[in-house]
Order: structure tokens, then sequence, then C-alpha cells
């Protein structure tokens, strides 16, 4: 169950639910996180080392390897056991996150190894998102950073319940106990504020084996466990199994005529043949027939083994749909409050539009209000306008579909997703969801008795929105005025929405950072709607600048009614008519955020029509404009 992995039941998913069902000890997933040369690595090595994880053969590689890339001349280098990339191991940093799985005599354990550096949140929030505790790794020579506390702030965020404060290369201060007792006291004293149930602070050496998993005798006034004490024995809920029962649907397997079943793999809880089960979109009730698996048929299974459920009655369900207990469902809601990390070098922008994706479902969701941002490690919250990258923010969301939930606090696996932008594919955030906002239930579509379809029949025409976008001093405006006295002129009925017009009364609180660009981009978007809705057509003229919120705007019309049509002139001629001096003032510096000058404009890829206006008067443009338009 890792949504934030980004794929639906992952290949760890399934090597999970095999550890799961291997034997009857508990498992304990955890994370570990510290700075780059705090000795993660090296302390995992040991672990695995030092509990017999570590074959023969990979010993003698080892061997090999720390002659070419060890750091520590004669003795093995621990942290080549487990530095798997290549790259990795040639620039000495842990760039992605690993998961690797060991166990003792007395519990198994999957660890997320997490590199520590600035800018891989991303990584951190995929290893906390699954973890029961968290290792936080500090050299003991410097003490606590502000990164422990970032780190220590997001795993409480993402839901880690206990911490290790692992206080490592006591070697190198003579394992001198106030050294220790310094960093354990202000480590624990900032803890106060998170939510965590157990902290515990470990002095150790990773690299010469003190107190990992043999007590050491060079720092006898440290009476508590070892590190895997710690790891063995730290009481683990396992509340996953007297969670309810959540069963995100993946898909539908139907091999033949004969059999439906509903696949996926179960996120809390356990399901017995007969059990009753409620599909939260629709609200409708059936039971368990048969529990099918991989090898053969189930009476009863639990959190994380993947199932197909063969159901009594053939109810409408889905992939996206959760089945749960009929008196304890999800949420289904298309508004929620969110907790959202943003990783991403462009920000979160409100009225943006992302595919939010949970762990069985997808749809294109905004941020309608970005209610605060909250700084890591201060944990102060401010008003934001955005989120940048690494920083955090408490979000509404509205979603284009109503999709299932729980909160996060109540179940990771149903109450996390993550943000993908719609253009790189990338994964830009991820999101852990507070609760339901109920209001959007009370609002329902009136149904409107007079159409589209007769509005624009009555004035005779097909209802359009010609999307005028480029640079500022371009010829937008000159264009869309001129097209739309062509229009006028034959007999079109016809509205023209201006920039520089509509700042001046609906939009007239807006500015021009990306943030208020965005919001005066989706507001123009709405009113072109409506606009055409009366049956009109629309010509919009405004710089629009980014790509994604023009695609916003072209999804909110009917299929054909959008078309784009790029005034292409370059930067420099714009500067050199410059027509209302705001050129002039944006290279001296009293304009911000100016188009093409300290604000990025992105050029449309494929309009409907892109006009060169070099050398061409606006008059002639317009016509162009009108020959096309009444060609298509
Ligand atoms: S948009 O970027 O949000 O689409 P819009 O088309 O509404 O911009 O408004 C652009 C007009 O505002 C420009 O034609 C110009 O007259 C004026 N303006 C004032 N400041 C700026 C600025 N920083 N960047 C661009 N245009 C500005």
């Amino acid at each position: 169950m890792d949504i934030f992995n980004g794929i639906g039941p992952s290949k760890q998913s399934k090597f999970y639910e095999f550890i799961l069902n291997q034997d009857e000890k508990s498992l304990l997933r955890f994370l570990t996180c510290g700075s780059v040369d705090d000795g993660k690595s090296t302390l995992v090595g040991r672990l695995l080392y030092e509990t017999k994880q570590i074959f023969e053969d990979q010993l003698a590689a080892l061997k090999n390897e720390n002659a070419r890339y060890g750091t520590t001349g004669e003795d093995l280098d621990m942290a080549l056991l487990v530095d798997g990339l290549e790259a990795e191991r040639e620039q000495g940093i842990t760039i992605d996150v690993a998961y690797r799985y060991f166990s003792t005599s007395k519990r198994k354990f999957i660890v997320a190894d997490t590199p520590g550096h600035e800018e891989y949140t991303r990584n951190m929030a995929t290893g906390a998102s699954t973890a029961d505790l968290g290792i936080l790794l500090v050299d003991a020579r410097r003490g606590i950073l502000t990164q422990t506390l970032r780190h220590s702030c997001i795993a409480s965020m993402l839901g880690v319940k206990h911490v290790i404060l692992a206080v490592n290369k006591m070697d190198l201060v003579d394992f001198d106990q106030d050294i220790f007792d310094r960093i354990s006291e202000s480590y624990e004293s900032f803890c106060k504020d998170l939510d965590f149930a157990t902290i515990k602070s470990i002095p150790l050496s990773a690299r010469f084996g003190d107190n990992v998993t043999l007590r050491s005798e060079r720092m006898p006034w440290y009476l508590g466990p070892t590190l895997l004490e710690r790891l063995e024995t730290i009481p683990i809920d396992h509340d996953g199994l007297e969670r309810p029962f959540r069963f995100p649907v993946q898909y539908i397997c139907r091999p033949n005529m004969e059999f439906r079943g509903v696949a996926g793999q179960i996120a809390s809880g356990s399901i017995r043949v007969g059990d009753l089960v409620r599909v939260a979109k629709s609200g409708s009730l059936s039971s368990v027939k048969e529990i099918v698996t991989m090898d053969g048929y189930l009476a009863e299974a639990r959190e994380g083994q993947a199932v197909t459920l063969v159901l009594t009655e053939q109810v409408d369900v889905s992939r996206g749909n959760i089945l749960s207990p009929p008196d304890d469902y999800p949420s289904v809601s298309d508004q929620f409050q969110a907790q959202v990390i943003w990783f991403d070098h462009t920000p979160l922008l409100p009225g943006r539009n992302y595919i939010l994706k949970t762990e069985c479902d997808n749809t294109t969701a905004n941020v309608s209000s970005l209610k605060y941002s909250i700084d890591i490690p201060s944990l102060v919250k401010s008003a934001a306008s955005s989120l940048r990258m690494n920083e955090f923010g408490v979000c509404n969301f509205s979603l284009h579909l109503p999709i299932a939930f729980d909160s996060y606090r109540d179940n990771r696996a149903t109450g996390g997703f993550i943000l993908i932008d719609p253009f790189s594919n990338k994964t830009v955030g991820a999101g852990m969801i507070d609760f339901p906002l109920r209001r959007a239930e009370n609002i329902h579509w009136q149904a409107l008795e007079v159409s589209k379809r007769s509005r624009s029949e009555l004035l005779g025409q097909k209802p359009a929105v010609l999307w005028l976008t480029g640079l500022s001093g371009s010829g937008k405006s000159t264009i869309a005025n001129h097209l739309e006295k062509l229009l006028h002129a034959n007999g079109r009925h016809t509205i023209l929405l201006d920039g520089d017009n509509l700042r001046h009364g609906l939009n007239r609180d807006l500015g021009f950072t990306e943030a208020d660009r965005v919001e005066n981009i989706r507001r123009v978007a709405e009113v072109a709607k409506l606009m055409a809705d009366a049956g009109l057509i629309v010509i919009v003229a405004f710089i629009s600048p980014f790509r994604s919120e023009r695609q916003l705007a072209r999804d909110l019309m009917e299929p054909g009614e959008f078309i784009e049509i790029f005034v292409d002139t370059p930067l420099e001629e714009c500067v050199r008519r410059d027509p209302k001096g705001l050129y002039k003032k944006a290279f001296s510096g009293q304009i911000r955020n100016f188009t093409g000058i300290d604000s990025p404009y992105e050029p449309p890829e494929n309009p409907e029509f892109h006009v060169n206006t070099l050398g061409v008067n606006a008059v002639e443009i317009a016509v162009n404009i009108q020959c096309y338009l009444e060609q298509v």
C-alpha cells in the first residue's frame, strides 16, 4: 500500500504481501533519514551484516567493491552493502528510496532508506507514508540540524508514530555522555509539539558497531536498549487489522462470462466469506461469496493481501470504488481539505488543474483555496498564495469527479494522494486528506429549460470562444477589436473580453503574480463559458501566459468550441512598439513580474490559428481569422 509511490499495486506491495504471509512474526516498517554524511547507509549495512542477512557471495563482492569505492580504508564499507545505485556510489550520496528486508528471530523488518539532501522531500515522503517508525540519524559532532527537525516534522505529518534519534559517530566525540545528553534533550524538547507516540535517543557508532546490535563497552553510561533491541521490541499497533475493512478496487476481473470478481489489495481490516460489504460511491450492498487468490480460495483475508472478491449480488462497482463494512464506510466527495507537500520546482498555484491520484482512482482537481502554508520546522502558519518546492500547506481541493476516501489520520492507504502535472506527467506533490467539505453536497445543478442550443439557434450562429494569447504589445487587443467589428458587421452576436478592461472590474483585485494570473484566467474562462452558453461568439484577448490555464479554458468548452489564436510577435518587436510604455518601466524596474521580462510566457504548442504579425497590418490579420472561422 504505497500511494506515494505513484503506481497502483506496486511490486513493492507484492513483496510486502509475501513477507506478511511468510510467518507469524510481526512486521516493523521503518525509514532511515539523515543528512548526507550522517552514515545512514552504513547503519543499515551494519544492521544487515550483524543480523546475518548478508550471504558469502555478497561479502566477497563487497570486499571487491571496497577496493573500488570504499571510503573506510581497510575496513569493510557497510554503506556499499546498501547503496545499490551506481550513481549514488559515485557521488557518495543516496538519491532514491531503497527498500530492504531483513528479519531476526523476533521480528521482520522492511527498511526504507531515504536520502537526506534538502531537495529530496519527495523520497522522504515516499518512505514515511508506510513507515511505523523513523530512525533519524545525526552526527554527534554536529548535533541536531534544521534538516533533522524538518525530517521529524515530515515523518510526523505522514503518520510515522515512533522515532529513534540515532546519535551516530560517538567514536568521534570520545563517547562523551554530555554531548549525547545535550543532543537528546534538545531533540526531545523539539518533538513535544509533534504527534509521536514514542521518542528514544540511542548513542552509537554505525561504523564500529557500538549499540547497533551489540551493546557498546565504550559507553557504559548508556543503559538503554541497542538499536536492534529497540526495533525488535517497540510496540507497534497492528491497528491495520483492527481498523475497518477497506478494499480499494483496482479492477474488475472478468476472464469469462461466468466469473466476475473485484480485484485489489486490502488496505486495512479483514474480510470473510459471507460478510456484507458496501460499495462507497453507490451505497449498494452485497456480500462476499468467494475470496480468490493466486493460490486458491480463502475463507478470510486481511490487510496487505491482494485478492479477488466474488460478490453475491451483481452491484455496480468499478475501479476507484472502495468496499467497506455497511456501517463504517469512507466518505465520498468532490471537495475536501488536505495537507499538501509540494515537490516541484514550479509552484503549486490555486486554480490550476492537476491530476489527483489515489490508491485506486484519479480525477482532475485543483486547489480551490490555499488556507495557509506551514513553515517546517517552526510549524508557524502563514498566509500564502502558492506553495514552492518542499513547502507544506493546508488546502481545500475541488475535484471534477467525486472520489471515495478516508481521512489520512484514520487510514494512510485510503487517505493519501499524489498530484501529477498533466503536461509533464511528473509527480509534483503529495496530500493527506483531513476531512470532506460538505458544502458541495447542498449545491445542485439547476435544470434550465432554455438550452444553449435553442439560444444559439435564435441567434442563428454557432457559439465559439476565440482565445487570443500573446505577449503584452503583441497586438491582441487591436486584432480582437477589428475581428469583432468584422463579425459584427456580418450580423454575428459577439462580445469582447479584454485583459486590461476586465482588470478594471471583475478582476480588479488581481495583480501579476503567477497565482493571480492563474485566477485571472480561471475567471475569464468561466465568464467566456457563460457567454458561449448564451450563444455568443466570445473574443478573449488576454496574455494568458500559461499553457495550463489555456488548457483549463479549453476543457471548459465543448469540443471544437475553443479556438486558440497565437498572436506571435517577437519580444524585441513588442519592446520596440511598447504602446503603453510598460516595457520601459519593466526594464527600469518600476514594474515587476512583467511577461517576457521577469515572468514567463509559454507559447502555445498547437494553436488552432497562428498569427505572425511582423509586416502585416491588424485589419488583414482579422480578415484572415474571419476566413478561417468560416471554414471551420
Ligand atoms: S494575464 O497575464 O493575466 O493574462 P492580462 O492579459 O490580464 O494578463 O493583462 C495584461 C495587461 O496588463 C497588459 O497588456 C499590460 O497592459 C498590463 N500589465 C500591467 N502590469 C503587467 C505585468 N507585470 N505583466 C504583464 N502585463 C502587465
